[in-house]
């Protein structure tokens, strides 16, 4: 596990975002492409649109999502939305290569729909384990869920699936959702956090402290993680 920690979050934004570019540019180095999952939530807006403000090869670049609202693209908790305004609407004309998650169909068949499509890019004749994605970038909620896998949820265990329905717990503005499972996430090269601001200090600190456990669904991800956080959310910790 590693631990980067910025100052504020405007640092935290500006050298997560230097981060991606560089992974991105030596995975389209190395294998001609390179594929990036996205997180929902507000964390990451700020990292998006610095990236957005980098030279990049946007069209040898993938993008995915951890996970998505049931609701249309247009709406103000689509993750695909905040990702269109903090991202790719910030670079008009970029031929972005963009695979969105669709929220207006049933959960089932949306989950089904992306896992086919997740599938389908498969590099034929690769082992079953071998990587699906560069980069997985990835939120903490309060409750240490992450993309949407909430705590003691069914969808943590991922039964061979790649994508899966799930309605978040009571007090969620929208709880029809489609999550990429545990499993799924794990063929990813490099799994990275993102977590700002005070308000995530002790659930941080329960999560990197925590052995792998259900009811702690971010810790099911975390071996192996890179955390950004900054000082906000990192207290003490150095
Ligand atoms: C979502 C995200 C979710 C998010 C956390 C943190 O769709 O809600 O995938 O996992 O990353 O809830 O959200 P904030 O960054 O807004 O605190």
């Amino acid at each position: 596990m590693t631990l980067r920690i910025f100052p504020d979050d405007r640092s935290l934004a500006r050298g997560a975002a230097g981060a991606i570019r560089d992974l991105i540019v030596s995975a389209i180095d190395a294998r001609g492409v390179s594929r990036v999952v996205l997180a929902g939530g507000g964390t990451p807006a700020a990292t998006y649109r610095a990236l957005s403000g980098m030279k990049l090869p946007w069209e040898k670049t993938a993008w995915y999502f951890g996970d998505e609202r049931m609701v249309p693209a247009a709406h103000p908790e689509s993750n695909a939305r905040m990702a269109r305004e903090n991202l790719f609407q910030r670079l008009p004309g970029a031929p972005f290569r963009i695979h969105t998650i669709d929220g207006t169909r049933t959960p089932g068949e949306a989950a089904r729909a992306y896992e086919g499509l997740l599938r389908q890019a498969r590099t034929p004749g690769t082992e079953h384990r071998a990587p699906l994605f560069d980069l997985v970038l990835l939120g903490l909620g309060a409750d240490g869920h992450t993309a949407s896998l909430f705590p003691d949820d069914g969808a943590l265990d991922s039964n061979g699936r790649w994508a899966l329905p799930v309605l978040a717990p009571p007090g969620h503005a929208v709880r029809e959702r489609v999550t990429l499972t545990v499993e799924c996430i794990h063929l990813s090269r490099e799994r990275w956090f993102l977590v700002s601001g005070g308000g995530k200090r002790e659930i941080l600190a329960r999560v990197l402290t925590s052995n792998p456990t259900p009811s702690l669904p971010a810790t099911l991800l975390a071996d192996g993680a890179t955390w950004f956080v900054d000082r906000a959310a990192a207290g003490s910790r150095e």
